[in-house]
């Protein structure tokens, strides 16, 4: 195929585009796509969610215009396949298959199985663009040998790109639509017909830029966040052991024209904040540099769960005389966001039932439990707990009136509530009659014999 006729097929929306991957990322892309005119194969090796696609069902329930876009657009212009047979010939082949990070680097093995698949099908002349997340050098390194391997010339016989994801589950469709994009392109060719593809549904800027800085600024990204959480986490950790209330201190401190810092909490989770610093880590590392401060973020905020975990039993220990009841209360890695992946309470809600306490979830969002015992209704989930633990900002927790909370407990005694996302007043909370305990505060408010645990 002609460069110019691809062209000219991606702009009037009449390329064959396969999408290889129908998670998080592949399926609202696939459908963005198709919405704006294509006609898309949505591929995936999981053989049940095709069959749930088909039926029009996902278990993106939760993301707004997902399911609506899906019924529209099944069996009209966008087709869930399991079938390789559909995809032969494809113009344009995206690939948004997991990355996960294995034990001492990425594991690439997803990717690159679907780019063999991706080689196998696309038509010559053909455009493929990675969505999913690349360690830096991975398209020099990896992608072009692998691809030239094959007896294709990058640039004539086939066009590359890497087009990082950074889109939000939650908002997905808002994110994929409205973020700026970066292409990562192999060649100035790839670059344009890639650009062409996302402006039939992206709305923010897109810049082109060499790959490697696509894959930095991608990674770059989420390890910004990290280091800047896992500041926040130091400092409140500090506090704990200090005295002084967090809460406070970053109020005062964020007046200065020049600071920003941010809430602490329970840990950082997601499915990228937990892996890109690692990728940098890693690859930096290899070759000569050890990025010190982004380790150490990672260490700061994987160990928050676990530091909750011992301080809660510790607290139930002196208030009870041994094991207790906790109420955990919100799953999600983040407020308002359908997706369990990562979560810094799923290490939480595992610590505190291996130290033998009784451990209820509840989230409105997701039904994972963690291995706690999951119960639907919230006020069932707190009635009775010795302890309410507030993991996650829902913005449905945000809203609670602390006087009917408290009394929806019903028990005489002390109660705990644990703020692990600082969503609460502290003052009001205690006139409720609770015992409030939370990130960042001294926990000698409960009994000055007890001070904080230490590492
Ligand atoms: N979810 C996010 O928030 C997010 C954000 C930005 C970037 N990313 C990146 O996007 C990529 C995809 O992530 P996701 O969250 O969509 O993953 P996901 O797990 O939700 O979906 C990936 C899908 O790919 C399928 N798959 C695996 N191997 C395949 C193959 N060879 N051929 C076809 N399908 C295959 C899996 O069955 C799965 O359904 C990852 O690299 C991730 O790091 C994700």
């Amino acid at each position: 195929m002609l460069y110019e006729d691809l062209e000219t097929a991606i702009k009037a929306r009449e390329a064959k585009v396969s999408v290889l991957g129908q998670g998080y990322i592949g399926l609202p892309t696939s459908l963005l796509i198709a919405r704006a005119g294509f006609t898309v194969y949505g591929f995936d090796v999981n053989e049940e969610l095709i069959r749930d696609l088909s039926k029009g069902s996902t278990k993106l329930e939760e993301e707004k215009g997902i399911p609506e876009l899906l019924r529209d657009l099944k069996g009209r212009n966008y087709f869930p396949t399991n079938d390789l047979d559909d995809l032969y010939g494809s113009d344009v082949v995206l690939i948004a298959v997991p990355t996960p990070k294995g034990r001492n680097g990425p594991d690439l093995g997803m990717l690159i199985s679907a780019l063999e698949t991706a080689l196998g099908v696309v038509r010559r002349g053909g455009l493929v663009v990675i969505e999913s997340t690349l360690p830096p050098r991975a398209f020099q390194d990896l992608i072009l040998p692998l691809v030239e391997s094959r007896g294709m010339r990058v640039g004539t016989d086939i066009y590359l790109a890497y087009c990082p994801e950074r889109a939000l589950p939650g908002k997905l469709i808002q994110e994929l639509t409205q973020n700026f994009r970066i292409i990562g392109a192999a060649d100035e060719r790839s670059g344009r017909l890639a650009k062409i593809l996302y402006e039939s549904f992206v709305e923010g800027n897109i810049e082109i830029v060499d790959p490697l800085t696509a894959e930095m600024v991608k990674l770059v990204e989420n390890s910004f966040r990290d280091v800047n959480i896992a500041f926040a986490n130091e400092i409140a950790r500090m506090c704990e052991t200090l005295g002084v209330d967090v809460r406070r201190v970053r109020e005062l401190a964020n007046k200065h024209p020049r600071v920003n810092m941010l809430i602490p909490g329970i840990g950082v989770g997601g499915s990228c904040l937990t892996k890109d610093p690692w990728f940098l880590y890693w690859i930096s590392r290899e070759r000569g540099y050890t990025p010190n401060l982004i380790r150490e973020s990672r260490r700061i905020n994987s160990g928050m769960p676990y530091h909750y975990a011992e301080v809660l039993d510790e607290l139930v220990r002196r208030l009870r005389g041994g094991r207790g009841t906790i109420a955990v209360l919100g799953l999600t890695y983040k407020g308002d966001v359908p997706d369990p992946r990562e979560s810094p309470v799923e290490p939480l809600v595992k610590e505190l039932v291996k130290r033998g306490h009784t451990v209820r979830t509840y989230d409105p969002l997701i039904d994972s439990s963690f291995g706690g015992e999951r119960i639907s209704d919230f006020l069932e989930a707190v009635r009775g707990a010795d302890v309410l633990a507030f993991t996650a900002d829902h913005s449905e927790f945000k809203m609670l009136d602390l006087k009917k909370l408290r009394r929806a407990v019903g028990k005489d005694g002390p109660v705990i509530l644990f703020d692990g996302r600082l969503l609460f007043d502290p003052e009001e909370a205690e006139e409720a009659g609770f015992l409030y305990i939370s990130v960042g505060r001294p926990y000698s408010i409960l009994d000055n014999s007890l001070v904080t645990i230490k590492d």
